[in-house]
């Protein structure tokens, strides 16, 4: 193990250099301009596999972007780690909100940016260079390991679904590891033991048949960004409830034991509010921030438009306007059901002066993992030894759905083993990771298949 990670630490330049590689190629799987560079960070990331010496690297088609998968399956007697994450990024825009270009990554003060950095490209990385630590020259990984990194995390994971179905045998393991969420805090390593689904929605209004003179008729026609203004308006009520009927209906209540323990946490609602520069902070009354966003049910407008937005202005009265709007799901609400409730909800508030199509563009479900299992107490003991610091346990906001596939298909546990930041900028501009995060990471991921034999002694499927 001292070889491992002196070798870890005297890797350290060519890493970043080979991080920086990785992260020029604009992998953004929702662009289909993008297409050609996400297929070719399919193959740089199968290269790398092929570098660090795992087995029987294949990029594997599926119907959207390839999957890539490796083995190292020489550790007889060992558990088998199923490793995921992915290789694709959400788009960079507005480009001109960052301070160095989202494909060429940057050092400032002690964090690496580039879009990816953190989501997902460079806790992957992490991985890749723990291997080959152990795998240089011949030498061998304590663990069987299977790699399994998709290109459709960002857009739904909609492919990989089917094909992990495909795939049950070759993706059999003892237990899914993954590293695509943050840490609790700089300095405050974590376990991440829950998530939220999803149900992603595109609401289209159409008023009057074309764009009018907003002085001829303005008045006489309702404006369909005023009506869509108004149905948005009313999915909130006065305590930051989701005011669509049933909404709540199946959602798992919090028990004491974990609202105490959430309240135990080193959080204050003060420095959030101003780290975020806002002058108060909003969400659903009767519950904390941490629960809001952890453990509650929430419904977000991602973006609307219509009309004319250019410089200037135009008088217009536009015939059309459209909203994303997304709800976080928590167990044991179901994504699509909540698809069916809110399509429902809006053909009934929606006013008769516009026509609204309601579409449900993907959606995942909620997860938990368990906290007790030999993978969480390998990575407790894992985190510990790579940041000199016990972790707490934490649940996150955000979605990884194909956690439950994992657990569904597979029959797998996950433990996800989070290396980022909760103010790392993921999805936006400036998005980073930091340096001792990444390299913390690369140790503790060396600790952690280092550890798992032991806690999983008879245990394991092999
Ligand atoms: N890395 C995130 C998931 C995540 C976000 C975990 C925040 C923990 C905290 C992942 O890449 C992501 O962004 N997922 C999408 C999934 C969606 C497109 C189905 C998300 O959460 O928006
Ligand atoms: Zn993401």
């Amino acid at each position: 193990m001292e070889q491992v990670l002196s070798y870890l630490d005297q890797n350290k330049d060519r890493y970043l250099a080979e991080l920086k590689d990785f992260l020029a190629i604009p992998s953004v799987s929702t662009n289909p301009d993008n297409k050609p560079d996400v297929q070719r960070c399919a193959q740089w990331v199968a290269d790398q596999m092929t570098t660090v010496g795992l087995q029987n690297v294949q990029v594997m088609p599926t119907a959207g972007h390839p999957v890539v998968y490796a083995d190292w399956l020489n550790a007889a007697g060992a558990p088998t780690v199923l490793l995921y994450g992915h290789y694709d990024v959400q788009p960079p825009e507005p480009l001109e909100l960052w301070t160095s270009p989202p494909f060429e990554a940057t050092i400032r003060n002690e964090n690496l940016y580039a879009r990816g950095a953190a989501d997902d490209k460079g806790q992957v990385y992490i991985h890749l260079k723990s291997i080959e630590a152990f795998l240089k020259d011949g030498g061998s990984l304590p663990v069987n390991l299977k790699l399994l990194i998709e290109g459709e995390e960002e857009i739904g994971s909609e492919h990989l679904v089917p094909f992990v179905t495909e795939h049950k045998e070759m993706l059999n393991a003892d237990l899914v590891l993954i590293s695509d969420s943050s840490m609790f805090a700089k300095g405050v390593p974590s376990i991440c033991y829950a998530l939220r689904g999803l149900a992603y929605m595109q609401i289209d209004l159409v008023g009057p048949n074309k764009d009018l003179h907003s002085g001829s008729f303005g008045g006489s026609v309702h404006n369909p960004i005023q009506a869509l203004s108004e149905i948005i308006a009313q999915l909130h009520d006065k305590n930051g409830k989701v005011t669509i009927p049933d909404f709540y209906k199946a959602v798992r209540a919090l028990s004491k034991k974990e609202r105490d323990a959430f309240k135990k946490l080193p959080w204050s609602d003060k420095k959030y509010a101003k780290e975020l520069g806002v002058a108060q902070l909003y969400g659903e009354k009767g519950f904390s921030s941490l629960e809001r966003v952890w453990a509650r049910p929430t419904l977000e407008c991602n973006g609307i438009w219509g009309g004319f937005t250019g410089e200037g202005a135009k008088t217009v009265l536009p015939s059309k306007a459209s909203a994303k709007i997304s709800m976080r799901l928590v167990p044991d609400q179901k994504s699509d059901k909540i698809a069916k409730l809110f399509e429902k909800h809006i053909k009934k508030i929606a006013p008769k002066t516009v026509s609204v199509t309601v579409r449900n563009l993907h959606g995942g479900e909620a997860a938990i993992t368990p906290i007790d299992s030999p993978g969480v107490m390998a990575a407790v003991a894992a985190l510990e030894k790579g940041f000199g610091k016990k972790p707490l346990y934490q649940r996150e906001g955000g979605s990884i759905p194909i956690v439950v596939q994992f657990k569904e298909i597979l029959g797998l546990d996950t433990v996800l083993l989070g290396f980022g930041l909760p103010d790392e900028n993921a999805h936006a501009p400036d998005e980073f990771i930091n340096l001792d995060n990444f390299f913390g990471g690369m140790r503790t991921s060396a600790h952690f298949f280092a550890e798992l034999p032991r806690f999983m002694s008879g245990k394991g499927r092999k």
